[in-house]
C-alpha cells in the first residue's frame, strides 16, 4: 500500500516540525496530549461521519487515536514526521501500521487507498509554508475515495490571543507563549520544556476555504460537541471536506 510521495521536495521549513516534536515527545502524553473524554468524543463523531475502512491518521503523534479506532471498526494508518513521537506510537501500539513522512510533501499511500483522513489537535498549524499546505491539501484528496471524509481539527485563529504590543509575548495557553512573527505566522514558546520554541501558521477560514476547493462539499463545526460555527470567537475549527 505504501508508494513514494509524489510531490517535490520544498527547502522551506524542513524538518522544524519533526525537530520540535522529537525533543517534545518524553512529555507528550503527561503535559499536551487530549484527555480520554475527547478523544471518546472525537471517535464517536467519526463513527457517526465515516465510513468504516482504511483511515489514516496524519501526524498521529504518539497514536491516541489508533486503538479507539481499531475497536471501532475502523482500519487506521498513522503517519507522522517525528521519529520520536512515532517511537511511541509503536511502543504502545506494536500492531500499527505507521510511517514517517513529512504530510505537506506527499502522502506515501496509494490514490484512493482511505475512506477517511484524519488531522486532529493543531497538526496543520506546523505546516508554515503555505505551499505544502496546499500539497497537503490535494495529496489528501488523492489518497481519499470517492465519497471519502477529511476530518481536520485546528485552532480557531481567534484564539490566538489579540497582538499588544508588537513582537511581544502573549499567554496562548498555560505553558505556552505566542509572539507574532509574520503575517499569520506565530512562534509558540513552551516556558516549561527549557522555551523551547517553534513556529506555527495562524490558518483563518479564507485560506480553509481555498485549501479544500476541490472537495465536493465541506462544513465547519466548532469542535466536536456540536453547535454553530463563529467566525469571530471559539477555541477551534473542525472541518468535514467530503470527495
Ligand atoms: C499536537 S500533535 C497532535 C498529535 C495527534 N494528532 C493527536 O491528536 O494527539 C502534532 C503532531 O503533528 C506532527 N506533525 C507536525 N507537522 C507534521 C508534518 N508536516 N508531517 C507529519 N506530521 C507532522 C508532529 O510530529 C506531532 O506528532
Amino acid at each position: 500500500m505504501h508508494e513514494e510521495p509524489r510531490l517535490p521536495a520544498p527547502e522551506k521549513n524542513a524538518g522544524e516540525a519533526a525537530a520540535f516534536y522529537d525533543r517534545v515527545a518524553w512529555a507528550y502524553d503527561r503535559h499536551f496530549a487530549y484527555p480520554r473524554r475527547i478523544t471518546e468524543l472525537q471517535t464517536a463523531w467519526l463513527l457517526r461521519l465515516c465510513r468504516r475502512g482504511p483511515l489514516l491518521d496524519l501526524g498521529c503523534g504518539t497514536g491516541r487515536m489508533l486503538e479507539p479506532l481499531a475497536e471501532a471498526g475502523f482500519t487506521p494508518f498513522g503517519l507522522d514526521c517525528s521519529k520520536k513521537m512515532l517511537a511511541r506510537a509503536r511502543q504502545a501500539h506494536p500492531e500499527a501500521d505507521l510511517v514517517r513522512a513529512e504530510a505537506g510533501r506527499g502522502i506515501p499511500f496509494a490514490s484512493a487507498a482511505f475512506e477517511t483522513v484524519i488531522c486532529l489537535h493543531a497538526v496543520l498549524i506546523h505546516i508554515t509554508d503555505p505551499e505544502e499546505r496546499r500539497g497537503l491539501a490535494l495529496e489528501v484528496q488523492r489518497v481519499l475515495r470517492p465519497g471519502g471524509v477529511f476530518v481536520l481539527e485546528l485552532p480557531h485563529p481567534r484564539s490566538f490571543p489579540p497582538l499588544t504590543t508588537p513582537d511581544a509575548w502573549r499567554v496562548f495557553r498555560p505553558g505556552i507563549l505566542c509572539r507574532q512573527v509574520g503575517p499569520n505566522l506565530e512562534e509558540l514558546r513552551l516556558t516549561e520544556m527549557g522555551d523551547l520554541t517553534s513556529r506555527v501558521a495562524v490558518i483563518d477560514v479564507p485560506e480553509l476555504k481555498t485549501l479544500l476547493a476541490g472537495f465536493a462539499k465541506a462544513h465547519l463545526h466548532p469542535g466536536f460537541s456540536g453547535g454553530l460555527f463563529d467566525p469571530e470567537k471559539g477555541v477551534a475549527m473542525v472541518v468535514c471536506a467530503y470527495k
